[in-house]
């Protein structure tokens, strides 16, 4: 049986969450691919609201096996708490099966994250501070811990040793700060954490390759976003991960004959948290519109998200780049009161025309956004049930986009609540 990818077009928050919350009805197992807790997935259900930062957002349906794939990075305080605030408000997340190769999020991480972005003053990245580019680094550097090394107190106490010797030469030498305590830090994870986290540990490649051949469903949930990947972003305003579909089959054990589908999240206008290029990007009414009624502010982090007009150009690359089957347009409805709606369809500088973006950043800083303008639609379409209920102008305005990309747009939703959306035919 197949396996779907659901993947951010664009720079995050496009509605991964309660898509994936959508599309976990028809299917068997959610796995989380890559980042950690800088993800919020917002799902809203009979209006009782859940932002999830490491649980897969399949969990609140019981038929759900939830994964925490090998491409995550994972603080397991964070998670465990996740666990308990899902536990109080009546969701099972016993299910939830966590890689052991997975990496861990240790104290330094965090402490390092913010350390660096200080030190980098006017040119930090805005990252979320939670330690997830010092822990991907770490990975890449070979001294990460692991999941699976809170099974085995020795391993973890060597490799603490050795890594956290080298992080307090930092810490003390570089940025002043105080020297972290190895006997507390593996007193912590190994004598708190691990006993909770122990039971959730399982072989994830296994269970996702036993599901297939059982005949199952997956389902493959990024968190960030296309032009967040750490190869094909706006580098360096980017996470420290690999978001775009491809990152799935790193990130989970599945190969990429196994994935048979990609679904693509696109706002219906675009945001970005954070520091970096944003083409379309908008300043006065129009963006205090957005922001207040698309609540653009961060999931978890309530930072205030800069807005823009829908960007096809990205838009277009995003399809290249994870080969999108299709696309989920969410958001639709915070457009409801516009008069006119722009879509940038191409870009220019210096006299040339990019349907692309331009491989240069230094060029993508310059551009200037070519504008179709489409009218607005003036009603409330949060009540739509389906397709055929939307105004002409809305119709138009998805189908203006779908032509725009190339590629076809299945789901429109125009509410945050799990029944707030319509097919097109
Ligand atoms: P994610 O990180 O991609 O999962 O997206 P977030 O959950 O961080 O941000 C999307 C926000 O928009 C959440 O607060 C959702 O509840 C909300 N949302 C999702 N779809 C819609 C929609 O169609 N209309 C409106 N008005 N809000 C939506
Ligand atoms: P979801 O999954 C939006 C952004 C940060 C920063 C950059 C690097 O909810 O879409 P990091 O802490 O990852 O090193 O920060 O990436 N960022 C996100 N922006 N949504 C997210 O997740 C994000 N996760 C990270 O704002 O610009
Ligand atoms: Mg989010």
């Amino acid at each position: 049986m197949p396996a779907t990818v659901v993947v951010g077009t664009q720079w995050g928050d496009e509605g991964k969450g309660r898509t994936v919350d959508l599309l976990a009805r028809d299917m068997d197992v959610v796995v989380r691919y890559q980042g950690g807790h800088n993800a919020g997935h917002r799902i809203v259900v009979n209006g009782e609201s859940f932002a999830l930062q490491l649980v897969p957002s399949g969990v609140l349906y019981p038929h759900i096996t939830p994964v925490i794939g090998n491409g995550v990075v994972v603080d397991p305080a964070v998670l465990l708490a996740e666990y308990d605030s899902l536990s109080a408000r009546g969701v099972d997340p016993s299910r939830l099966v966590v890689s052991g190769n997975a990496h861990l999020i240790m104290p330094y991480h965090p402490e390092l994250d913010r350390l660096t972005e200080r030190f980098l003053g006017k040119n930090a990245l805005g990252t979320t501070k939670r330690g997830i580019g010092p822990a991907y680094a770490d990975k890449s550097s070979r001294v990460g811990l692991r999941v699976q090394d809170l099974l085995d107190p020795k391993i973890f106490r060597e490799k603490l040793n050795v890594v956290l010797h080298e992080k307090n030469l930092i810490l003390t030498k570089i940025y002043n700060r105080p020297a972290m305590s190895a006997d507390e830090i593996a007193s912590r994870y190994l004598g708190e954490l691990a006993p909770r986290i122990a039971p959730l540990i399982g072989d994830t490649v296994a269970l996702v390759h036993d599901a297939l051949a059982q005949g199952q469903r997956i389902l493959l949930e990024s968190a960030q976003a296309t032009f967040l990947d750490l190869d094909h972003g706006t580098y360096p305003f980017v996470t420290s991960s690999n978001p775009i579909a491809g990152g799935a089959c790193t990130g989970s054990g599945l190969g990429p004959r196994d994935i048979t589908d990609i679904v693509g999240i696109a706002k219906a206008y675009v945001t970005r948290v954070g520091a970096g290029p944003f083409p379309t990007e908008l300043d006065g009414d129009v963006s205090e519109l957005l922001v207040e009624r698309g609540h653009e502010f961060g999931t978890n982090t309530g930072r205030r998200r800069r807005v823009g007009w829908f960007d096809a150009v990205m838009a277009r690359q995003a399809a290249r780049l994870n080969s999108l089957s299709e696309i989920a347009l969410t958001k639709i409805d915070v457009l409801d009161t516009l008069d006119e709606i722009k879509v940038c369809v191409g870009y220019e500088a210096n006299g040339v025309r990019y349907d692309h973006p331009p491989y240069h950043q230094s060029v993508l800083f310059e551009v200037t956004p070519l504008y179709e303008t489409l009218p607005g639609w003036k009603s409330d379409i949060t009540t739509a049930t389906k397709y055929e209920q939307l105004p002409s102008a809305a119709k138009n305005y998805v189908k203006f986009l779908e032509e725009t990309i190339g590629v076809a747009i299945s789901v429109v939703s125009v509410g945050p609540g799990r029944e707030q959306f319509v097919r097109p035919a």
